[in-house]
């Protein structure tokens, strides 16, 4: 009986790669809508593909924030930083969350799980740009920016749109416009239509969406089959080396279209 799941899943895992266009998906049972626990399964592939991807030596690995990230963070282990150099960086500043799972305080614990080197990004979500503008003078700033752009490795989860704009307190217009523009999708502060289209970005600094193209290993880790479309729509456009950790739950209702 488990062999058998355990092929289904694998055979699940290569129509999810065709279906996305993505060479790697990776699947664990469950759905973690109902089941929080199974988080930790995914979290342990994420450990198990940095080990077999990251370049041995030095590497920078942005990580994004979230509940899903803030649980793989404390799946990883220091076998992975055997032969290598890790710094964790937040991919962006986004205090304003949860401090617990904000993406400074993930690449903390990264840090201590790995036994490697995290550094902090102290600029807020929601300011105007009069006021973070001046703060990227800021040599400190500055310097975690340029690690941040130069990074090799990215780890991110990916949200619904609407959820995560309430969620971080967007304004109302904001929130209005995204719903006119259908947007479903979020990541890296970015908003996706269906089509996998952006049609908002957070004007904020930190990762961009294009410094993905050169990076040696990304993850996208998200699960839970209410996050089927925001999962299908964001993988639509992303890096085909992308590889997708996700569960049952919402494998099977992607798969479903
Ligand atoms: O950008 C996506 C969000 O970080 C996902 O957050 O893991 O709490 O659902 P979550």
């Amino acid at each position: 009986k488990l062999m058998d799941s355990l092929l289904g899943l694998q055979q699940m895992e290569k129509e999810l790669s065709r279906y996305l266009g993505i060479r790697n998906c990776l699947i664990v049972s469950g759905d973690s809508d109902r089941q929080p626990l199974i988080i930790e399964d995914m979290g342990k592939l994420v450990n198990d593909i940095l080990g077999k991807e990251l370049p041995k030596g030095k590497n920078v690995i942005a990580a994004m924030g979230g509940t899903t990230m803030a649980k793989v963070a404390t799946c990883l282990t220091p076998e992975i930083a055997v032969d290598r150099d890790l710094t964790f960086v937040p991919a962006r500043g986004g205090i304003g969350e949860r401090l617990d799972i904000q993406a400074n305080n993930v690449c903390g614990l990264m840090a201590e799980k790995t036994g490697g080197n995290h550094r902090t990004l102290y600029v807020p979500e929601q300011v105007s740009e009069d006021t973070y503008r001046p703060l990227l003078n800021e040599p400190v700033v500055q310097e975690v920016v340029n690690l941040i752009r130069q990074s090799n490795a990215a780890v991110h989860s990916i949200g619904e749109a609407i959820s995560m704009a309430e969620r971080r307190s967007m304004p109302k217009n904001v929130l209005a416009m995204l719903k006119e523009r259908k947007a479903v999708s979020e990541t890296f502060g970015y908003f996706f239509d269906d089509k996998g289209k952006v049609v908002y970005k957070i004007p904020r600094i930190g990762l961009q969406l294009e410094d993905l193209a050169n990076m040696d290993c990304i993850i996208a880790v998200a699960g839970g089959s209410s996050k089927a479309r925001a999962i299908a729509a964001y993988m639509k456009n992303a890096p085909e080396k992308t590889y997708l950790i996700t569960d049952e739950g919402a494998a099977k209702m992607i798969l479903k279209g």
